[in-house]
């Protein structure tokens, strides 16, 4: 019965969620109606100068709105690393207004740096911070923010914000009796001071009764209560929603809030929805609109050839965005460069932010370089730690691998197939009734045996671990979490009851630390039976997904601890369980090794804790096109760890389909491929002959990058800077290109323009650096920067390219997996520029454990200049033996064959000739056994 239940309702799911339908739209959305229905030019709020207070790094000042009399408290904060933060909350509320946490998406209070009031009349009020400059208007209020006298963004400048303040609500007040809200009095939500004390009575009874008028019109009916299809939200709370809108005068262009599947460079919102950020398991999604995915970072960058500014919008309700640009719309809003400068042309940005509930927590990061931004960014909310290097492997995932047996084939094909792999992947199938922390014991009646068979290859497993609980008094995970109380609670104060895989499910609230200490204890090895050191894990579905609740999650009104709702924190639920997963495996082992987690539901500071794709795509072409700009949008907000499915989740991709997916999927920072239950097996090996071979050449050719993607990982653990980048991060003044998402960076010195059109044989690749030149990393072929070349692409090609400049470590040799390669020798590959220089640095460490936070790593500089090419230590407190050694090195772009080549070590002693071989024609040199240990220092000298 339950069995027929649970195919019927998911049959439903399926069968209805390929239409929009499922999901509301702005107008099927009060607040998200209310908040767009505000026109520019009527803002009702000002600024009470009297009210300021000024400290050393901060002030404070009341905002009044002037339709209602509600008062709020502004708080502006001047940070180090040149930022500011601007919050707005009730003075006084009647109910607390639901903030994050510091620690849980802001890594840590952020440090604050001084201010300097410079200016305090009954207009205006004006602060500096270093070079930059703010200038508050008072009515209406808005704040203008200049960095070296240029004005770079606006707060209010349009008028659209809107502050809903928790109220009482009048009809159900009087019907109910009033001593129940009684403590809801509110002395500061009285009438304002009297501005005429001489006026007369009927003056001021006019006066109140038209505040009282205005009041009233702000009631609309999906205030108090909402319903969307079949599901009414009971709103307890009333109204609550915040907005407010952001200019950035000077930019045309914008990026980041992911997770849409859009292009990178953001469009304007005129004729569609506002991009929405709400944590949605939106299944087949559809491509290029504003529609909410799995994961939410409400992060914005906005650039042009001058500078690069963001900001943060600290909230974790549902926010919707609107964009608009003068450029773009040839709207008429107020400009402030115009105003500033006189000038009609110069471009501008609008954008309006709007969440259900929460506060106004803006944080302003001013640049002004890309990469500055990206550290300003990664100040507030954290980078990603250094992964193991299995994890930025190759990940071979399908639901499912059905028992022990199939993992044993497919890891043995993997293997006479001569295809390297590193994780195997299981889905919810290995459970015992999707009861995760089971086994399904007649498909996998031995699983540590299992893993131990593919650990002697270096290999791991992962297996799925989902927030939702089969609600079955036999499954102690749940009936633990039940009578501990731990379970997130409906509106009635009664256990959450949803639909999920098991069936009837109810989920842990996460957001509750005792909680997710909790949480973390089943991941011993104690308590998940059958789960060895090297059994990671997948959390899905933690949006979280509930296939009966409205927009196929959570109801809003569910109630997670300290009296906030679903509603308060909707986005940041699914990062609270990814980081008790986390945080489990990470305690396994006493917090020496390494881990990995991947996680679908995301919010700004996921990348502290895990990896992340983009969800059930499709087997088709436009959704392997569309993953480059998805996950080049996650780069930029910070979450770096980050792929599409291999293949595409959905249908059957056809053999050219999927070879050229392999070849984009080796250059995203997470490797998997993926299928669903209803597909085709289609492991590499089981395609044509053709077809796997050119897959494996696109496997190899990222292990054998491996050690420049480790590289990658550890600057970015330091700087925050994205992996897999847009052109501009490098480019910052080439406007070329500023909207470029089919061609792709991998840190400086990588170039790739993966293939993503049926039956396409060449392509125009855009070589950037009007004083650079690109080597094809496969035939040492040169392209001059600064134009677009066609290029042939046949299926066996991936255009991909190394810059002149750079010296890229590799490791050549094919293995099984990557931690059969620690110990292989690097091949350096040095392409020269056009002066004949090239520079490169290497990172490494044991690879899997902590100790490289103890010192325990090597950071090495390779230069080439004036025909010598040296190592060199550019860290001293990283001290690392190693028997990796330098095999084979390989310089690109010398013009002659040489007559000699030496080497000689750091004391000079010893001198060796070395052997060598030229290719006149692909004017490349190779140097044959330098023989040295790559912790070595060494000068090779050429003549
Ligand atoms: C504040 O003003 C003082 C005096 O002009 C100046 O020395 C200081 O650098 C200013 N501080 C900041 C953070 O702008
Ligand atoms: C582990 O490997 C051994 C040796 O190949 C094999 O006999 C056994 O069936 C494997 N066990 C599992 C559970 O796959
Ligand atoms: C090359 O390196 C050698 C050894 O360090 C040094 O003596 C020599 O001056 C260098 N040559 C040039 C051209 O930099
Ligand atoms: C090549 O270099 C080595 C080491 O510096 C030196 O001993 C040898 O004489 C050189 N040979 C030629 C042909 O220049
Ligand atoms: C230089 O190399 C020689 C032999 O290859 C070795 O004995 C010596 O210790 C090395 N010196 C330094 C400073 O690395």
């Amino acid at each position: 019965m339950l069995q027929l239940l649970f195919c019927l309702s998911y049959f439903v799911i399926l069968s209805s969620a390929v239409s929009r339908e499922n999901f509301k739209t702005c107008e099927q959305s009060g607040f998200c109606k209310r908040n767009r229905a505000m026109q520019p030019g009527q803002s009702p709020y000002i600024a009470l100068v009297d009210s300021l207070q000024v400290q050393a790094n901060s002030l404070n000042i009341q905002l009044l709105n002037k339709n209602n009399n509600v008062r709020l408290k502004l708080e502006v904060f001047g940070l180090q690393d040149n930022m500011f933060r601007v919050k707005i909350n009730e003075l006084s509320p009647i109910k607390e207004r639901y903030e994050i946490p510091v620690g849980d998406s802001l890594i840590e209070e952020p440090k604050l740096h001084n201010i300097n009031l410079s200016q305090k009349d009954k207009d205006k009020v004006v602060f500096t911070m270093d070079s930059n400059k703010v200038v508050m208007s008072v009515e209406p209020f808005r704040m203008d923010i200049y960095s070296n006298e240029d004005p770079v963004i606006s707060i209010n400048a349009q008028g659209l914000m809107k502050f809903e303040h928790y109220r009482k609500k009048e009809s159900w007040l009087s019907t109910t009796g009033s001593s129940l809200f009684s403590w809801f009095t509110n002395p500061f939500r009285e009438a304002p001071p009297a501005e005429n004390e001489e006026e007369k009575p009927e003056g001021e009874e006019k006066k109140e009764e038209e505040n009282a008028a205005e009041t009233k019109t702000e009631e609309e009916p999906d205030m108090w209560e909402e319903t969307f299809k079949t599901f009414t939200d009971s709103k307890p709370h009333g109204p609550s929603s915040v907005g407010i809108d952001v200019s950035f005068p000077g930019f045309e262009d914008v990026y980041g809030i992911p997770e849409h599947a859009d292009t990178m460079a953001l469009k304007t919102t005129k004729t569609t929805d506002p991009y929405r950020l709400f944590n949605l398991d939106v299944f087949e999604y559809e491509l290029y609109n504003p529609m909410a995915l799995y994961g939410a970072v409400p992060l914005m960058y906005a650039h042009n050839e001058m500078r690069t500014v963001g900001i943060f919008w600290h909230n974790a309700a549902e926010t919707w965005i609107d964009i608009s640009s003068n450029t773009a719309d040839k709207s008429v809003f107020s400009h402030i460069a115009d105003f500033v400068k006189g000038n009609n042309e110069i471009p501008q940005t609008d954008t309006h932010w709007f969440s259900e509930s929460g506060v106004i927590d803006i944080f302003i990061l001013l640049g002004p370089t890309p990469s500055n931004v990206f550290k300003q960014y990664a100040r507030l909310t954290g980078t990603t730690p250094l992964p193991p290097l299995y994890s930025i492997a190759y990940h071979q995932c399908r639901w499912n691998y059905n028992d022990q047996d199939d993992v044993k084939s497919v890891d043995a094909n993997f293997d006479k197939y001569d295809l390297p792999y590193d994780v195997i992947w299981l889905d919810i199938e290995h459970t015992d009734g999707k009861k995760y922390f089971t086994w399904a014991h007649e498909k996998f009646p031995h699983p540590e045996e299992m893993i131990k068979n593919l650990s002697v290859k270096g290999r791991k497993l992962v297996t799925i671990v989902d927030p939702h609980l089969k609600r079955e008094d036999g499954y102690s995970v749940y009936t633990d979490a039940r009578d501990k109380g731990y379970l997130v609670k409906n509106k009635d104060g009664n256990d959450y009851d949803g639909w999920c895989w098991p069936g009837s499910s109810s989920w842990p609230d996460f957001t509750n630390a005792e909680v997710r200490e909790w949480w973390t204890g089943k991941f011993s090895l104690s308590e998940y039976k059958g789960s060895t050191p090297d059994l990671i894990v997948w959390n899905d579905m933690n949006e979280p997904s509930v296939f009966n609740g409205p927009e196929i999650t959570f109801h809003k009104d569910v109630k997670h601890m300290n009296g906030f709702e679903n509603r308060d924190l909707h986005n940041i639920y699914g990062l609270y369980v990814h980081q008790a997963t986390m945080e489990g495996l990470l305690r396994r082992s006493g917090g020496k090794e390494r881990s990995f987690v991947l996680t679908r539901a995301f919010f700004a500071g996921s990348q502290r804790h895990s990896a992340v794709w983009t969800g059930d795509n499709i087997g088709e072409w436009s959704h392997l096109k569309v993953s480059i700009p998805m996950v080049l949008s996650l780069n930029l907000a910070g979450i770096t760890f980050s792929g599409a499915d291999v293949g595409g989740f959905f249908k059957n991709p056809e053999h050219e389909l999927i070879t050229r997916w392999y070849q984009t999927g080796v250059f995203y920072p997470f490797l998997r491929a993926h299928a669903h239950l209803d597909t085709k097996r289609r492991e590499p090996y089981l395609l044509p002959e053709e077809h796997m071979n050119i897959i494996r050449e696109a496997l190899r050719l990222r292990y054998s990058l491996l050690p420049y993607w480790y590289t990658l990982f550890y600057q970015a653990e330091q700087d925050g800077l994205p992996i897999f980048r847009p052109l501009w991060v490098d480019y910052p003044k080439n406007k070329e290109v500023f909207r470029m998402d089919d061609q792709f960076l991998l840190g400086s010195s990588i170039l790739a323009k993966p293939i993503t059109d049926q039956g396409t044989t060449n392509t125009n690749v855009y070589f950037p650096g009007r004083h650079d030149i690109w080597y094809d990393i496969e035939t040492y072929e040169v392209y001059d920067g600064g134009v677009t070349k066609n290029v042939a692409a046949p299926l066996d090609k991936i255009p991909v390219y190394q810059k002149g400049g750079s010296i890229i470590p590799r490791k050549l040799r094919p293995r099984r997996s990557s931690s059969l390669m620690y110990q292989d020798p690097f091949t350096l590959i040095v392409c020269l520029d056009q002066q004949g220089s090239a520079k490169g640095e290497l990172y490494l460490d044991d690879y899997h454990t902590f100790q490289y936070r103890n010192g325990e790593y090597l950071l090495r500089e390779f230069t080439f200049n004036n025909n010598n090419l040296s190592s060199k230590n550019i860290d001293p407190t990283g001290q690392f033996n190693t028997r990796e050694w330098i095999e084979k090195i390989i310089i690109v772009g010398y013009p002659k064959n040489p007559l000699n080549i030496s080497i000689k070590n750091f004391s000079g002693e010893n001198s060796k000739r070395l052997d060598h071989k030229y290719n006149s024609e692909e004017k490349s040199l190779t140097i044959r056994k330098p023989g040295v240990n790559i912790a070595d220092v060494w000068t090779i000298t050429i003549e």
